[in-house]
């Protein structure tokens, strides 16, 4: 007899990972091509020396460090392993069977996995055409039995980011019981002048007992440590708290903490690779443009190709000559920035392209 399970999940897709060939060029998980910062290897090295210890479940010298970096409370600064584990205590914290989580589609697909898990009804909200969030049609999804939305900018998979002036508009729009996650996920590659620093937001508003707004930011993407797993959120004490009680004890390692710790010190390194990956951006997308297609304006390390129902033939295409790409079947393609040489392979890739009508994309 087979165990009871919940029969609402019988049908759950899961996270969709793509098993990674030997020498393949890896483009398809919007990571960075480069490792830990100096020296946060021989941090990672000597914090594993003592591992037999179970880690500091309070993240204390951490959630010190985020807050001194912005000027918040300690009590203020909540740990994930990832800020994915941030965003499921999110809508754990807030949404139950009968909720709504109300969030931008396509946007990071882990958004509609959550919103299952915990048995709320997801709202998906069309993005506009440029390929970011709509920030109107998002506010008037928001109902009743709305309880948690997520903005993402820049949007994932499709690069577009949003101005302060329309993401204050929006944040003012939600009722005040209503929490708000901003994800900011890739925000050290924004380049926008009038982007809006999620961090000093939060404080702002907490400060004036405004607490429905978090951001989140992680150490997965520019600071190059996808695999030790580790994100964080800044947002009124109250709901820091209330996270703190929920998240699974000790589930942040103390490998993570003391490289994240060490990654906070070296700003100067983030910065010029950040600009790295940023002209590479931009000469990736100046020859994409050149062959023809349609490319949003992206403030992250990846570009979106628009190409309907050629994104899952362009993945393949590309899977055979050893570029991994992550396509969104019937949507599109997502390509992230690699090294020059890896997006050089992936560009002559590109290139030898055609759909089944014949040359034009
Ligand atoms: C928009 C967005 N938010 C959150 C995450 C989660 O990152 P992590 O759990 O590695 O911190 C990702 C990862 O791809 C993402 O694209």
């Amino acid at each position: 007899m087979p165990v009871r399970t919940r029969p609402d999940l019988d049908d759950l897709a899961g996270f969709s990972t793509v098993p990674i060939p030997a020498d393949a060029v890896e483009l398809a998980s919007n990571e960075l091509p480069f490792g830990p910062l100096d020296p946060v290897l021989e941090v990672i090295g000597r914090a594993a020396g003592r591992v037999h210890r179970y880690p500091d479940s309070s993240g204390r010298v951490l959630r010190e460090h985020l807050a001194g970096r912005f000027g918040v409370t300690p009590g203020q600064v909540s740990l994930g392993a990832g800020s994915i584990a941030l965003c499921l205590q999110l809508a754990q914290l807030t949404s139950a069977p009968g909720d709504e989580i109300v969030f931008p589609w396509p946007s990071f697909e882990a958004y509609s996995l959550i919103a299952r898990t915990v048995g709320a009804t997801a709202r998906r909200v069309p993005l506009r055409p440029d390929g970011r969030v709509d920030l109107t049609a998002l506010a008037d999804a928001v109902g009743d039995r709305t309880r948690l939305v997520f903005v993402c900018t820049p949007n994932n998979p499709t690069g577009g980011d949003l101005g302060r002036a329309e993401l204050e508009k929006f944040f003012d729009s939600v009722p005040e019981d209503v929490l708000v996650v901003l994800d900011e996920a890739y925000w050290e590659f924004v380049r926008r002048p009038d982007a809006l620093d999620g961090m000093a937001y939060v404080r702002d508003r907490s400060a004036a007992g405004r607490g429905n707004v978090v951001a989140l930011r992680t150490f997965s993407k520019a600071y190059g440590l996808a695999g030790m797993r580790i994100g964080y959120g800044v947002s009124c004490e109250d709901v820091a708290d209330r996270l703190r009680r929920l998240a699974l004890p000790y589930s942040v390692s103390s490998v993570a903490q003391a490289a994240a710790v060490a990654s906070l010190d070296a700003d100067e390194a983030l910065a010029l690779r950040c600009a790295a990956v940023i002209e590479e951006r931009e000469r990736v997308r100046t020859e994409l443009l050149g062959l023809g297609h349609e490319i949003p304006v992206s403030g992250a390390n990846f570009l979106w190709l628009g190409l309907g129902p050629h994104a899952d033939a362009f993945r393949l295409h590309c899977l055979e000559r050893g570029v991994l790409v992550k396509a969104f079947p019937g949507e599109g393609v997502r390509i992230t920035v690699g090294t020059g040489g890896e997006n050089a392979r992936f560009l002559a890739a590109a290139a030898e392209f055609r759909t089944p009508a014949g040359p034009a994309l």
